[in-house]
């Protein structure tokens, strides 16, 4: 009886991630398998060898693990990571997801003028209408921790000089990571300038 009862469990609960289109990580498996990854992006996650390595601590684990599947398959290339991910089962992948998911995110502090700062928070709260520019905090929450269900980004606390990088490669469609989702990070980086990514980034690093 107990033994038909725990399958049961064991199954229900295989179902549900299947459901979910998640596997279970495992964060301390995770950890033992990120030991070259901190070369990189630090050993909290969250204080990278150079400013525009991201941040992976807090992320959710949801979009980590899209991520890794990406760069693993080649379809977000990553020059540097090259190798890293390799031989790595889905089941690693998933573990070094939850351990970063489960590490405290980082928060900086925006060094722009009130006046940059005001305008990226106009965009950030309201988009750009003229451009059909769509609020970031619709998606990526008003506190800019994303939205850890549906998949969306943790942005806030990011370096500037990644979220740089990533804004004007999704503009340039040169990022397309966003496939799965109809292209929507394409779509809202589409109408922003150079001038309005550099607001937009300075911001994102101190929101919380
Ligand atoms: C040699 C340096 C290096 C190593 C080692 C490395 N990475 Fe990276 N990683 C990068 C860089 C650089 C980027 C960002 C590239 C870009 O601009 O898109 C990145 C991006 C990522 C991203 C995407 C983050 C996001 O917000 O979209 C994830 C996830 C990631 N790395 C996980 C890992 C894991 C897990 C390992 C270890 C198995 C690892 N990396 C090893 C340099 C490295
Ligand atoms: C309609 C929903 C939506 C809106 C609006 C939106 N985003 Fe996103 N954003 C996403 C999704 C989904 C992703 C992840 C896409 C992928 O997998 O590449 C993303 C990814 C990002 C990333 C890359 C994160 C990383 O770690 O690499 C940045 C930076 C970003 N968004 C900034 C913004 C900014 C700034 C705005 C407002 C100007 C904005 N987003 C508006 C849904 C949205």
């Amino acid at each position: 009886m107990l033994k038909i009862f725990s399958r049961t469990i064991v199954l229900l609960v295989g179902l549900g991630f299947a459901g979910l289109g998640l596997a279970a990580g495992d964060p301390a498996a995770g950890k033992d398998q990120s030991m070259a990854c901190a070369a990189c992006h630090g050993q909290d996650g969250a204080s990278g060898l150079d400013a525009t390595y991201p941040n992976l601590a807090g992320q959710n684990e949801k979009y980590l693990l899209h991520q890794l599947k990406l760069i693993q398959s080649g379809e977000r290339p990553i020059l540097l990571m090259t190798g890293q991910l390799t031989d790595k089962t889905e089941q690693s992948l998933a573990d070094m997801a939850a351990y970063y998911a489960s590490l405290p995110a980082k928060i900086g502090q925006a060094t722009g003028s009130d006046e940059e700062i005001a305008k990226a928070q106009q965009i950030y709260r309201g988009g750009i209408a003229s451009k059909n520019v769509a609020a970031c905090s619709a998606c990526h929450s008003p506190t800019g921790v994303g939205n850890a269900q549906a998949g969306f980004p943790r942005i806030s606390g990011q370096s500037p000089e990644y979220t740089i990088v990533q804004l004007t490669a999704y503009r340039e469609s040169r990022r397309s990571s966003d496939d799965h989702v109809g292209g929507m990070m394409r779509g809202v980086a589409h109408g922003l300038t150079d001038g309005e990514i550099a607001v937009l980034a300075d911001y994102l690093q101190g929101l919380n």
